[in-house]
C-alpha cells in the first residue's frame, strides 16, 4: 500500500547516537505491519553507496544533504513515505532538502551530549576524546539545531515505542493516514 502521492517525508536530524536510525527501522517496521511502505534514507548507507566521494566538510555535508533531498522527492511525489536518518547539521541545506518534498516533516531527534558520549554506539565520541579524530559534529564541528521542528524527541526521555507515537500523532494530526491506497 501507498500514500496518495505526495507521500510523508520523515526527516530525522541529530547528533551521531542521539537514535535517527533505531527510530527511522521502527518506524519501517511498524508501518510495514500496517501494510504501508517506507523506504529508509541513512546517511551512513547513502555515504557508502552515493555519497563515497564526500567527506565531513560543510560543502560535503551540503551535498550529501542535497542528494538526499532529491531522493526522497523522487520516492515522496511517488507516493512512497521516506525515513531520512542524517545528521544533516546545516539549517539551510537541510530546509532546501525538507522543501522537495510537498509534506515534508522536520524531527529534531536530541539527548544530551554526555548521553550521546555514554553511549558511544560507534565509538566516535571516544575517539574524539582522544584526539584520534576531529570534526565530529557536537564536539568541535557544527550542529545547527532546527529552529521551529514538527517535533522533538528527546531520547534520553523516551523510549522508541513513545517516539513512534509522537510521529504518528503528527502524521495523523497532518491527515497523512486516512488518505491510503492500495
Ligand atoms: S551529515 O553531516 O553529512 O548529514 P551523515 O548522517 O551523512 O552526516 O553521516 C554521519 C555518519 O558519518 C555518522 O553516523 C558517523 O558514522 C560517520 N562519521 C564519520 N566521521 C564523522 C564526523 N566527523 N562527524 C559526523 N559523523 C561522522
Amino acid at each position: 500500500m501507498n500514500y496518495h502521492p505526495p507521500a510523508p517525508l520523515i526527516w530525522l536530524t541529530g547528533l551521531s547516537g542521539a537514535g535517527k536510525t533505531t527510530i527511522a527501522r521502527a518506524l519501517g517496521t511498524e508501518l510495514e505491519g500496517r501494510g504501508v511502505r517506507l523506504e529508509i534514507l541513512d546517511g551512513d548507507e547513502i555515504r557508502s553507496i552515493v555519497s563515497p566521494d564526500l567527506g565531513f566538510s560543510r560543502a560535503d555535508r551540503d551535498l550529501q544533504v542535497r542528494r538526499i533531498g532529491y531522493i526522497a522527492q523522487l520516492l515522496t511525489r511517488n507516493g512512497v513515505a521516506v525515513a531520512v536518518s542524517a545528521i544533516s547539521p546545516y539549517r539551510d541545506s537541510r530546509a532546501e532538502a525538507l522543501s522537495l518534498s510537498d509534506r515534508s516533516f522536520e524531527i529534531f531527534v536530541k539527548a544530551p551530549l554526555e548521553v550521546l558520549c555514554d553511549r558511544d554506539t560507534k565509538g566516535l565520541y571516544a575517539k574524539a576524546a582522544k584526539g584520534e579524530i576531529s570534526g565530529l559534529t557536537g564536539v568541535d564541528d557544527p550542529y545547527e539545531a532546527p529552529e521551529s521542528p514538527d517535533l522533538v524527541l528527546d531520547t534520553s526521555e523516551l523510549d522508541v515505542e513513545e517516539c513512534l507515537a509522537r510521529i504518528f500523532d503528527l502524521l495523523e494530526l497532518a491527515g497523512g493516514q486516512d488518505e491510503r491506497t492500495a
